[in-house]
This record gives structure tokens, sequence and C-alpha cells, in this order.
């Protein structure tokens, strides 16, 4: 399957496929920093804060910046090793795992926080349900889900995620609190490589309460 301007098996789907990705090209998400949506809501952001499907770590490294308590996982070890590395450089203390995103539901610990910026879109059908059963299981009541998805263009991988399926995902113990469309930024070296691939694109991005206690607040 054609990656931008590469060609690579199961991309975006395995674990196999996520490791080419960063082995072999620049990730268009891999932009070292958190996508917008995340910057305009990080006053509604309280620690503990998991970072699911972390990547090189950019939305953990903010959010561990401005004084919170973050742990990253992501199930590919290289991308860990970049966030662990620019943590090291940055004197961030962040507890970044090489983690499988479907074992959330196995978890210990509790957040108050979670970030997803590009991973739910991910999965669909059973995965997709056993994968929102983990982040009930790993979020407070009164926690919030922070969500950055595709949205539902025919273009994109999967069909992308329509409104539907996103309320769907979310109906039982959950509240959609917020759910609007928003501009991504892509890694420019991705955009030097395959020009236009996500122009004029739009991703959904939504604030999800876990039901069960008032909104959990710093
Ligand atoms: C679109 S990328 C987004 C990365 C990062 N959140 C960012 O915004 O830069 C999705 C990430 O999810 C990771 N991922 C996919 N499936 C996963 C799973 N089951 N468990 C943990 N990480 C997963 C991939 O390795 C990849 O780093």
């Amino acid at each position: 399957m054609k990656f931008g301007s590469k060609s690579i098996e199961n991309v975006g789907t395995t674990r196999e496929g996520f490791t080419k990705i960063y082995a072999e090209t620049n990730p268009p998400w891999d932009i070292g920093r958190p996508q917008p949506p995340f910057v305009a809501v990080a006053d509604q952001v309280v620690s503990p804060v998991l970072d699911s499907g972390c990547g090189t770590g950019g939305t953990s490294l903010y959010f561990a910046s401005l004084g919170h308590t973050v742990t990253g996982i992501d199930f590919v070890e290289e991308a860990i090793g970049r966030a662990r590395a620019k943590a090291a450089a940055r004197d961030l203390a962040i507890d970044f795992q090489v983690k499988d995103a479907m074992t959330l539901g196995e978890w210990d610990e509790r957040f108050a926080s979670v970030i997803d910026s590009g991973l739910f879109h991910i999965y669909a059908g059973d995965e997709r349900k056993r994968y929102v059963r983990g982040l009930a299981h790993v979020l407070k009541p009164g926690g919030r889900l922070f969500l950055f998805s595709f949205n539902d263009d025919p273009d994109w991988p999967g069909g992308g995620v329509s409104r539907q399926a996103l309320y769907e995902a979310f109906a039982d113990g959950w509240e959609i609190e917020s759910l609007e469309l928003a501009d991504g930024e892509v890694n420019p070296a991705f955009e030097a490589e395959s020009p236009g691939h996500f122009a004029g694109k739009k991703m959904w991005f939504a604030v999800i309460r876990r039901k069960g206690a008032p909104a959990l607040v710093g």
C-alpha cells in the first residue's frame, strides 16, 4: 500500500506496519509538538495524563512542560526510544512505555485525562470497542478523553470516522462534551515528499467525559 511516496505493507494498522513507517519514512503526524486543538484546550487537561499512541512524544512533552505528570505509551520501540531521548534532552520526567493500547483494560493505572492524537481512528469494529473499553477502564470517572481523529472522508484510510460512528463508540458511559472539525498540521518533511497529500483535510477534535462523576478539574 502507498504511504505518501513510499510503499509499505500493513501500513498504519499493525505494529510491523508502524515500525516500518518510523524506520523508513517521515511520518506525516510527527510534527514535534501537539496538534493545535490540544493546545487550545490545555487548561482542561488534568494530571495524571495518559498519551495513548504517543509516537515520538511531541504531545507528551508539551503537557509535561506545563507541569503535568505524563505517561506516554506506544507499541513501536523506535518511537518510544525517540520520545525518551527528547525527554532526556529537555530534562523532562515522562514515563514512556512500549505498550499495546489494546491492553489498557488490563492496567492498574488510572488517569484524569487521556490524550488520543491519531490512534482511535486506526481501529474499527471489535478492536475499536475493545480500545474504548480500555479507555473507560484507565480513565477516572469525571476524567476526559481529548480525541483527534480522521473524519469520514472516503479518501482516508478505512474511510475515516463518521460523526455517527463517534457517537456510537462513546454511547455508553461517556458524554461527548464537544465535537468539531479542526485543522491538523503535517510534518514538513512528509509534505515535501508527498505534496498536497492532506491538503484541505479536516480532522475531528472531541472532548469526551467519562460519566460517573462531575468533570475533574485541576
Ligand atoms: C497517527 S500516529 C500518532 C502519533 C502521536 N500521537 C502524534 O500525534 O504524533 C499513531 C500512533 O499510534 C501508535 N499505535 C498504533 N496502534 C497502537 C497500539 N495498539 N498500541 C500502542 N500504540 C499504537 C503508532 O505506533 C503511532 O505512533
